[in-house]
């Protein structure tokens, strides 16, 4: 099954979400969980079950991947079967319309295989339901015919493994939510990793690129591999027009200056974000459905993509009356902030950092 969204495929160059021209990213995959860089608690917790699964010759309990875009989970998904040696099977919540649909689907599951639903909060509740023992017990309960003659009839599964995706871990009911035995949360990537992620990509792509090349290109990969493998596959295509290899630092700069990503990663569509709050509300607080409609974007769009990653960066912070602007973006934009004694200014450092737990993403708060 392809990975990419049909639907307004991102035109940003640092957008989180599978774009039109990430058909490249298939190849660049690892297949293992040793290959897997970085995530190294969820690695090494992943990797006790399946060998302890395997070594019964059982599935491994269901698995729910959550965590923002572009962070690994259809990758992590493809590992576990890879792991366990058994078949994988994807599809995604949007595309399973009617119960009948999943039904097929699990029919047609050889024992052990892994089942992979993408967008898992995106199931619509008659197909949840069919989940639900589906999961528990391994079995279908399916209405044949309607009115009098309706009767149910019980199939027994295979046993199998379903491993859910979901960037909106909030939107999952808690029946479902409940059902899986691993639920998992993938962080953003330090910059190390993303180094890491970047010489390997390099590597598979033949593209020469020297240490500091890497790491200026990881620096502005917003903590994800999508990004990071994104921006690479651009660099190289400055350097190899401007036959300037090996990519440094010099050839990495100065293509993602041209491509208007700056140091920090942020592109126009960041900055445009953070005017408009500082513009026209002083910084804010203001809601999400106010910005969405006054930067003609999608809620979603804006809440999965670009607010985490402002937020991380300790540019922006979500409080029960809005969203809110930082000093710390008012000095990444050249701006001079307000004083704060006057108002609502939020002081830039006391907001989430890389290794809290809450972007503001799995819950639906405030607005
Ligand atoms: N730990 C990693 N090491 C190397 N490459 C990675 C890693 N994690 C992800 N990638 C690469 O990043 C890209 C995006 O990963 P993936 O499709 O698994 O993300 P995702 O979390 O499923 O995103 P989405 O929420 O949009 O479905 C892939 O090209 C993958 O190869
Ligand atoms: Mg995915």
């Amino acid at each position: 099954m392809s990975d990419i969204a049909a639907d307004g495929a991102p035109d940003r160059l640092v957008d989180a979400k599978v774009g039109a021209d990430d058909g490249a990213e298939a190849s660049l995959r690892p297949q293992t969980l040793d290959a897997f860089v970085g995530q190294r608690t969820l690695c090494d917790n992943l990797s006790v079950f399946v060998t302890a699964a395997r070594q019964r010759g059982e599935p491994i309990d269901h698995v729910l991947l959550h965590g923002p875009p572009g962070l690994g989970k259809t990758t992590l998904a493809r590992i576990v079967a890879q792991e366990l040696g058994v078949g994988f099977r994807a599809t995604s919540g949007p595309i399973i319309t009617k119960a009948g649909d999943l039904a097929a689907v699990l029919t047609n599951l050889q024992p052990r295989d892994v089942l992979f639903i993408d967008e898992i909060h995106r199931l619509n509740p008659a197909v949840e339901e069919v989940l639900y023992p589906a999961m528990e017990d391994g079995e279908l309960d399916l209405m044949i015919g309607e009115g009098p003659a309706a009767r149910s009839v019980r199939i027994e599964l295979q046993p199998f493994t379903l491993v859910g995706a979901t960037t909106r871990l909030g939107l999952l009911t808690t029946p479902l939510r409940d059902r899986f035995g691993i639920n998992m949360r993938l962080e953003f990537y330090s910059p190390a990793e993303l180094v890491s992620i970047v010489q390997r990509n390099a590597a598979l792509l033949d593209l020469p690129i020297t240490d500091a090349g890497a790491a200026e290109i990881a620096n502005r990969a917003r903590g994800t591999p999508r990004v990071a493998g994104r921006l690479l596959r651009r660099v190289r295509d400055f350097a190899v027009v401007e036959a300037s290899l090996p990519v440094d630092d010099a050839v990495a700069d100065k293509a993602l200056t041209r491509l208007e990503v700056d140091a920090r990663g942020l592109d126009s569509m960041d900055r445009r974000y953070m005017r408009h709050i500082i513009e026209n509300y002083a910084g804010g607080p203001v809601g999400i459905e106010t910005i969405a409609a006054a930067l003609s974007e999608e809620r979603d769009t804006i809440e999965d993509v670009v607010e985490p990653f402002l937020m991380q960066q300790g540019f922006l912070q979500r409080t029960p009356r809005g969203r809110m602007i930082t000093a710390g973006a008012y000095g990444h934009l050249g701006l001079e902030a307000p004083d704060p004694s006057q108002g609502d200014l939020l002081d830039g450092h006391t907001v989430a950092t890389n290794d809290s737990h809450n972007f503001g993403l799995d819950d639906d708060g405030v607005d």
